[in-house]
């Protein structure tokens, strides 16, 4: 097996253990209700009540008790997870204890993705045999391909790969077995080793280029690398500092807790479907333009804003929430301080910049990430560059067209994906997602007939 030379990175990175040591399991919360004078006392664990133990409060034996109202679950955790620790006030994020800028540096990707799968490092013979594991399924079967080249020429890469990885749950119906830990693992190998392969025909696709078959003897980027932008009629090899920093962009883009498309697999998962279905869903969420649709975004902002002279008018025009406008790239639900990802994005762009040429669009993107940090607009609310600032500057240096940002996104997230979903199905706790709402809509009323309606 060939393994690309990995150009040293260095991240500068020491901090004290951000995770808080103390769980006070005796902790309780004392509520009163006012409109019948009772008092509860509820038990607080890991900072949390549990929101079942506010149904004991009613107004009466016909109530249906309080609930908590949290649109877009800005306050509510979902779910106990071991994977992945994020303190966005600080800018930690860490997979399994391990923080995120020590991988960066010094592991790979399919290390980091037994990292978050397994709970620690693999030995070397483990990561022998996992690296095999996955070189042996990186595969289509020849009706997957026949599949995608049903798309327009035109099609999105990105609605190519979501309905991709969904028509698979057709070829595996071995999938559904998903309490079965075998098929489980057999089904996060053919996933992680066909993700890849189901982007490279893709991308193929949208450029009319014959379809590449992998190369196993290649690493995980490098195989990728050939399979987008190999021509049959030449030797490619794949740069391994390009290959190096694909493959820490993936480190990074691994997993990230509870995000959209992250609570989209769990949320799906838990109706007990196939991990196909669940992760095609996944990869939807992952599409739009406030999650990882956004590094594409990015690209049309810096190209709508053409040149540096034009950032500040850019900047008045996303502060006076001009259609909607937004500084792309920035802002981030969790981290309310620089997102650890990007520091290190911005580095693997000057590495690869070393050998694509500089992307001239990074004028820009510096200019408008000054102006940012100094405006009062972005500082009062906490707007700082995220992962998908710079990435696409690399992304698109590399030869990559805008379209398959997201699907550069989605091939590392899916092992987090499937981790989360595992941990999920495992989870004694966890039921069939299903929220409450608050009926907001008509009373009770007689159906009318056509001819008598107002
Ligand atoms: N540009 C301008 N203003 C912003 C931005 C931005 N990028 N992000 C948030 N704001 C403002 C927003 O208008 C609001 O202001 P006000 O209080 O005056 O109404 C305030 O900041 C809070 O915003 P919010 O929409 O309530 O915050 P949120 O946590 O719901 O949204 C976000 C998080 C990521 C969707 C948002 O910051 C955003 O739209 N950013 C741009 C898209 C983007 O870069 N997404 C990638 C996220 S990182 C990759 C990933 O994990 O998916």
């Amino acid at each position: 097996m060939e393994r690309t030379a990995f150009p040293a990175i260095h991240f500068p990175n020491r901090f004290p253990n951000p995770i808080p040591q103390t769980n006070r399991m005796a902790d309780t919360l004392t509520i009163v209700d006012n409109r019948t004078g009772k008092t509860y006392e509820l038990p607080v664990q890991a900072g949390t009540i549990r929101a079942m133990d506010l149904r004991q409060i009613k107004e009466g034996p016909d109530d249906f008790g309080v609930m908590t109202y949290d649109p877009a679950f800005m306050n509510t955790a979902n779910c106990r997870s071991a994977i992945t620790y994020i303190d966005g006030d600080k800018g930690v994020l860490l997979y399994r204890g391990y923080p995120i800028e020590q991988l960066a540096e010094q592991s790979d990707y399919l290390e980091t993705a037994y990292l978050l799968l397994f709970g620690e490092l693999p030995t070397a013979s483990q990561q022998h045999s996992w690296t095999q594991q996955i070189t042996t399924h990186t595969m289509l079967h020849e009706n997957v391909k026949k599949f995608m080249e049903g798309f327009r020429y035109d099609a999105h890469p990105m609605g190519i790969f979501l309905s991709t990885v969904g028509a698979l749950s057709t070829f595996y119906p071995d999938a559904r077995r998903i309490f079965d830990p075998d098929s489980r693992r057999l089904q996060t190998r053919r996933l992680i080793a066909k993700v890849p392969s189901i982007a490279a025909y893709a991308f193929r696709h949208i450029v009319g280029r014959p379809y590449i078959y992998p190369d196993n003897d290649l690493s995980y980027t490098g195989n990728f690398l050939n399979m987008l932008f190999k021509m049959p009629a030449e030797n490619f090899l794949p740069n391994p500092v390009l290959a190096r920093a694909l493959d820490v962009l993936f480190i990074l883009h691994a997993d990230h807790e509870q995000n959209c498309s992250t609570s989209a697999m769990r949320n799906i998962g838990s109706s007990h479907v196939d991990p196909y279905s669940a992760l095609a869903g996944a990869a939807a969420a992952l599409y739009g333009p406030l999650h990882g649709g956004a590094n594409e975004a990015v690209l049309r902002m810096l190209n709508e804003i053409g040149s540096i002279d034009k950032v500040p008018e850019f900047i008045k025009k996303v502060k006076a929430g001009e259609a909607q406008t937004r500084l792309m790239g920035f802002g981030h639900r969790v981290y309310k301080s620089y997102d650890p990802r990007a520091k290190v994005v911005k580095q693997i762009a000057e590495l690869v910049f070393t050998v694509t040429g500089k992307n001239p669009l990074l004028d820009i993107a510096l200019e408008l990430e000054r102006i940012a940090l100094e405006d009062e607009y972005f500082v009062s609310r906490k707007l700082y560059p995220n992962v998908d600032f710079y990435s696409g500057l690399i992304y698109q240096a590399m030869g990559f067209p805008v379209e398959m940002f997201p699907v550069l996104f989605a091939i590392p997230r899916t092992v987090g994906w499937i981790a989360q979903w595992e941990e999920m199905l495992l989870d004694p706790e966890q039921k069939i997602a299903r929220p409450r709402q608050i009926y907001t809509g008509a009373g009770l009323r007689d159906y009318v007939l056509r001819e008598q309606r107002p």
